[in-house]
């Protein structure tokens, strides 16, 4: 199957035809893969419900795209190279006809486990190859996958198992990442004391270190499959039956979980994989990012199996065992596709080049970013050192919520321009809105990034809050997908993203909602209220700069600064803990008695030659005082 766009002149004209007919356009890529029933109707849609459905009717697998249909043409090809955390320890190569019968064995596990079409399935573990079998084992027989990143804590993970309902949560007893073990299993009890839905927990062995086992509950991974065979018929999906739910950071509290479903996000990410990266037959491709966010489930499992790609998974971190490590799996596997985010490029362009010279990057074709806004510097850096000024670098914005890329170059068929992520994919029709929501017709501009036609891979709902969905996305400017983020164009068309437009913020490549941050700081018995902002970070791209106000007889400490770090770190996850806390007399509010944050995010960013208009503050006399004494 080939969906690739060669040329400019090629992705011109589908660029057209799919705005002037998205429906006969989706269609003919549709045609390309395999389905047990054809759609009705290609595309059912209303943004002011909002609802969005696509290939109507049309029944699949996508585990029949991912591997039953590569057993004809590709059987020993490798789908999965695995690259462990401990360079001495082997890499593995997992066939496709391999990892078919893998899916199809752990797909047995699953049901005798209990596990049914429709219901959910937690995955919490380290990047194990089992981890993408066991994603496709979900699908294969038709459960919701709901893969929680294995960096969040006990009560991050309760939240989301509780909020989805999962019946059966997969873990290990630890993931190795450098020189740490996390100890998966440990965090995954903490979790289960308040889940009353899981009724199994299935335990990949990995670190073999010493763990609680409760025969009630627990199996080991390894027994089970001793228990089944490699034969497991391909559930039929309606195509907007769901396929997964990952759990995205809002504004307010609670995490969204984004439902994705069979059909769009199967034609989408693979037809945006093959053409972003433009992959060749025999090509190696790498993506860096963990199965646990958007990225990982759309490029290093779909994308790249739909296209009978060898996908590369990676268990550790860019530091381990030192800072060239990335390089050093590039020269190993002879990577052709390297695809990171920037949070790692400014990270690693801190070490010196010879960590990056002293390896053998020839066989690099195309590089990648994605996650925030990449500066300057670092696009110079990623584009003299690792692509040798020979390589492409696609910039990618997308979002959990898109499911796949949005706006980003072709690799060597449209240009790059450094910082900015260029055009459109065929499909995706951006437009910039001013403040009223009115369309900007100028190219030049800046304005609030918004969508305004549906593609296959949009997220259809919140699970079980469909009208949160709404509101956050489809709300503020009607009949448009709002994504949150702000750009600008310039006279060529192309999209530099500016940033967050709400209270979210990226935090290493992080997605993070204040308002969760400030709930943890504000379960410190000795803390009143707090508000958490973003800052810029040379390395994280963003840091968080807490303001908290204490009760009147608390002295500000060292401890207590170390002490609500904790409580995020427990709460939230490691990555959610503010780099600076600054304790203050108030909180600068609104006469309604809103934070008034944007003045709070100036003083973090030391910007504070022009805060605006102060007068109207219910207390102005806190700011000066935050100034004299920020960190
Ligand atoms: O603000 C944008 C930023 O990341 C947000 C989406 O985060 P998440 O759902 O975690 O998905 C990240 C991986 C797709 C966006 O709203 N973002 C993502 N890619 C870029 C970006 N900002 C600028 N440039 C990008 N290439």
């Amino acid at each position: 199957m080939s969906l690739q766009i060669r040329s400019l002149e090629a992705y011109q004209k589908a660029y057209q035809e799919s705005i002037e007919c998205p429906a006969d356009f989706w269609a003919s890529i549709a045609e390309q893969f395999v389905w047990r029933k054809k759609w009705d109707k290609v595309l059912d849609y209303d943004w002011l419900k909002p609802t969005t459905q696509w290939f109507l009717g049309a029944q699949l697998n996508i585990t029949e795209n991912c591997l039953d249909r590569h057993l004809v043409t590709r059987p020993d090809q490798t789908a999965i190279v695995w690259e462990p955390n401990d360079p001495n320890e082997p890499s593995q190569q997992i066939s496709y006809k391999e990892l078919h019968s893998q899916v199809c064995s752990f797909a047995n596990v699953l049901k005798n486990n209990g596990v049914q079409k429709g219901d959910r399935v937690c995955l919490y573990m380290p990047m194990v190859a089992e981890l993408a079998v066991a994603v496709l084992a979900c699908a294969r027989i038709g459960a919701v996958h709901s893969v929680v990143f294995a960096g969040f804590s006990s009560s991050a993970l309760a939240v989301r198992i509780n909020d989805a309902q999962c019946k059966v949560l997969l873990t290990a007893d630890g993931g190795f990442r450098g020189h740490k073990i996390t100890p998966l299993k440990d965090i995954a009890d903490e979790a289960l004391k308040t889940c009353p839905s899981i009724q199994k927990v299935i335990v990949y062995q990995r670190t073999r270190q010493n763990i609680t086992w409760n025969p009630s509950l627990d199996v080991w991974w390894h027994e089970e499959l001793q228990k089944v065979n490699n034969h497991c018929p391909a559930e039929p999906m309606d195509a907007e039956d769901m396929l997964f739910i990952l759990y995205t950071s809002g504004s307010t509290g609670k995490p969204k979980g984004m439902v994705h479903t069979c059909g769009g996000y199967m034609v989408y990410t693979a037809y945006s994989f093959q053409n972003v990266f433009q992959y060749q037959e025999g090509d190696m491709y790498w993506c860096t990012a963990d199965i646990g966010w958007i990225t990982g489930h759309s490029y290093i499992v779909y994308g790249p199996l739909l296209s009978g790609a060898t996908t590369l998974m990676f268990e550790g971190v860019p530091s381990y065992h030192d800072f060239g490590r990335f390089w050093e799996i590039c020269e190993k596997h002879k990577v052709n596709q390297f695809y990171t985010a920037p949070t790692a490029i400014r990270a690693l362009a801190k070490y010196p080049v010879e960590l990056v010279t002293k390896y053998d990057l020839s066989n690099l074709k195309v590089l990648g970013t994605v996650g925030e806004p990449i500066n300057e510097e670092a696009w110079h850096w990623y584009d003299q050192h690792v692509g040798k000024h020979r390589c492409p670098i696609v910039d990618t914005w997308w979002q959990t919520e898109t499911g796949g890329i949005m706006i980003s170059s072709l690799a060597g068929i449209t240009a790059d321009k450094p910082t900015f992520a260029t055009h459109p994919l065929p499909g995706i029709q951006p437009v910039l809105l001013d403040q009223q929501g009115n369309e900007i017709t100028a190219t030049k501009a800046e304005g609030i990034l918004a969508i305004k036609h549906p593609w296959p891979s949009l997220a259809r709902t919140i699970y079980g809050d469909h009208k949160r969905y709404k509101d956050v996305y489809f709300a503020a400017y009607p009949t448009y997908y709002f994504p949150g983020d702000g750009a600008l164009r310039d006279a060529g068309g192309n999209y530099r993203i500016t940033g967050r437009v709400d209270d979210v913020v990226i935090v290493s490549g992080h997605n993070l909602g204040t308002a969760p941050i400030e709930n943890a700081v504000n379960e410190h018995e000795k803390v009143v209220e707090s508000a958490v902002v973003g800052f810029p970070h040379e390395v994280k791209g963003n840091a968080l700069y807490a303001y908290v106000t204490t009760y009147d007889d608390v002295v500000p400490s060292a401890d207590l600064t170390q002490e609500i770090k904790e409580i995020v770190s427990k709460t939230i996850g490691p990555i959610a803990k503010p780099d600076k806390i600054q304790f203050v007399k108030g909180l600068p509010k609104t006469r309604s008695g809103k934070i008034m944050r944007r003045i709070l995010r100036k003083i973090a960013a030391k910007d504070t030659s022009n805060l605006g208009d102060v007068s109207t503050l219910l207390n102005p006399e806190v700011v000066q005082d935050i100034i004299n004494h920020s960190l």
